[in-house]
């Protein structure tokens, strides 16, 4: 048993769970269903730290012959700005390293936003463009940051946002120095969905874990929707599941 609470708030579930690994393998469930209804489904992806547990069991399931991702299109949230596709630190390789290589997903149907273009504002426009021409996403994985942030949208990131460039807050730039060698490598800029692009997909997941994501998970859940916590438009989507371990869900009021 993965989910030891579920709780239904409208058309928002949360599933709390025991620990980490419970939580990611629920929304593996997520993943997966998502492709059994649709091979050929347009699958929303993020990266961090966080879902490295989750790409572990998709490709797992994949393996066992419970699940096949080689016809699905992907979508990621976001590029750090000035790191080309080749950058070890980019999110480009991270999704080749953790899911796209392994689960022998077509380089074709594989979306990053760009990090580098000679117009990176238009290219970011382009991004939108081509998720749109896709008719949008059936599924879209989400982590949260400490700041409430989803995607890079950092505070005050207005709910119909769209692909764009953005500044990196300090407090994101410092978690995410944890994965390059020295401060000045960590890039200030990312080109991400926007909120509005997020809640244009039909079915939203978000996982969070961990005692440093409580504060913003409550913002998220427990506060009318508001600029100061950008996952706390997600409230507003018709179909939206947190996915919660203990931890993660100490700040809620229950
Ligand atoms: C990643 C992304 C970010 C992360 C968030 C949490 O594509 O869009 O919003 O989900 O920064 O990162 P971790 O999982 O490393 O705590």
């Amino acid at each position: 048993m993965n989910v030891s609470r579920i709780i239904r708030r409208g058309n928002l579930t949360i599933c709390i769970c025991d620990n980490a690994a419970a939580a990611a393998a629920v929304v593996a469930d997520h993943a997966c269903n998502a492709i059994l209804d649709d091979p050929k489904a347009k699958l929303g992806l993020a990266t961090g730290g966080t879902p490295v547990p989750v790409y572990e069991m998709l490709l797992e399931r994949q393996s066992k012959g419970l699940a096949d991702f080689r016809n699905a299109t992907t979508f990621n949230l976001d590029e750090y700005v000035g790191l080309s596709p080749e950058h070890p630190q980019s999110f480009a390789a991270y999704m080749r390293d953790n899911f796209f290589t392994p689960a022998e997903l077509n380089p074709d149907r594989t979306h990053l936003p760009p990090g580098i273009a000679d117009d990176i504002e238009a290219a970011a426009r382009d991004y939108e463009d081509l998720i749109e021409r896709h008719s949008g996403i059936d599924w879209q994985l989400l982590g949260i940051g400490n700041n409430g942030h989803i995607a890079f949208n950092e505070p005050g990131s207005l709910p119909n946002s769209r692909t764009r460039v953005v500044n990196l807050t300090q407090d994101t730039v410092n978690a995410n120095s944890r994965f390059f060698e020295a401060d000045e490598e960590v890039p200030r800029r990312a080109v991400t969905m926007g909120i509005g692009t997020i809640l244009r997909a039909r079915a939203i997941t978000l996982l969070a874990v961990g005692p440093n994501k409580a504060g913003a998970v409550a913002a998220a859940l427990e506060r009318k929707p508001s600029l100061e916590c950008p996952a706390s438009w997600l409230q507003q989507h018709a179909d939206v599941t947190f996915v919660l371990d203990d931890a993660a869900a100490g700040g809620l009021c229950r």
